[in-house]
């Protein structure tokens, strides 16, 4: 595999390659991501990942500075995947001037959920997704479903800019007790690790409490929600939000529409201690 942090030599590496498949990362990888790589293999060639912990994306008082780095073993993990190329750049590397042109998502879609909780993030997300095509140009890229919100905005994203990348969603990896796979989940307590999965078997009964309405109206969805808050926050987490939303476009849905069928996700984020996890589920 070629580590590769110079955007020029990236792109002499890459010339003439016109099926390359990325799937970028902040690195401290987990099978998650292995999945990804595995999944980008299916959709192209040669595979090139990045690992960059993207600053522009993290609020003031978030975990920049403790993000897990895992740079050795990242490689090595990538290396046994048959990554062809690895860029690393350093923050001089791909912000060699300060980024003053940022992309805004719209308000409906960039502001709500985690956007409302992590002021910013998105735009700091698609910013640096957006460079990073620039920089790689794939055929392909692939974004895990665990962060479902981030895959719609970064799919919106390449449709309004008419960015010739196919986007392929990659499903989320769990472990054997439930939990979505995370790199933040190296911040949990053992304690907390053990409380962990009740957040993908809250989400779970929250779709079954669902499917098992009678009628679905946007009344009885967010008795649901709010059920749901309070039994999180009843055992110790603090809930930023449990929304059930249309997969369409991550809006609350009208009871015409839920009526009709519209097909719903569940999405939620919330604090075991310091730690702030993300789930979501599709009804
Ligand atoms: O999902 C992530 O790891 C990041 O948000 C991404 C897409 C690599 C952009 O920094």
């Amino acid at each position: 595999m070629k580590i590769i942090s110079d955007i020029q030599e990236l792109r002499d590496h890459l010339r003439g390659q016109n099926r390359a498949s990325f799937v970028p990362t902040m690195g401290n990888l987990h099978e998650g991501h292995l999945s990804l790589m595995r999944l980008a293999r299916q959709h192209g060639d040669p595979v090139v990942a990045s690992i960059f912990v993207n600053r522009l994306q993290f609020g003031p008082n978030e975990d920049f500075d403790s993000y897990p780095r895992t740079m050795q073993a990242d490689i090595d993990q990538l290396e046994k995947e048959g990554v062809y190329i690895l860029f690393a750049p350093t923050e001089r590397d791909l912000y060699p001037q300060p980024q003053e042109y940022r992309v805004d998502p719209p308000q409906q879609l960039g502001d709500i959920l985690e956007g409302e909780f992590r002021p910013g993030f998105f735009k700091g997300v698609c910013t640096v997704v957006l460079k990073l095509f620039s920089c790689v140009q794939p055929k392909v890229a692939v974004f895990g479903k665990k962060d479902y919100q981030q895959l719609m905005i970064i799919r919106q994203m390449a449709k309004q800019f008419a960015i010739p990348i196919d986007i392929v969603p990659g499903e989320t990896i769990r472990a054997e007790d439930g939990l979505a796979l995370s790199s933040r989940n190296t911040y949990l307590s053992t304690a907390e690790r053990a409380e962990a999965p009740q957040l993908q078997k809250l989400l779970n009964e929250v779709r079954k409490q669902v499917l098992d309405l009678k009628e679905r109206n946007a009344e009885a969805l967010s008795a649901i929600e709010k059920k749901a808050v309070a039994q999180l926050t009843s055992r110790g987490w603090q809930p930023d939000y449990i929304a059930i939303r249309q997969q369409s476009d991550l809006a609350p849905s009208s009871d015409a529409n839920l009526q009709a069928g519209e097909p719903l996700v569940i999405l939620t984020a919330a604090k075991l201690g310091k730690t702030r996890l993300i789930d979501n589920l599709e009804i």
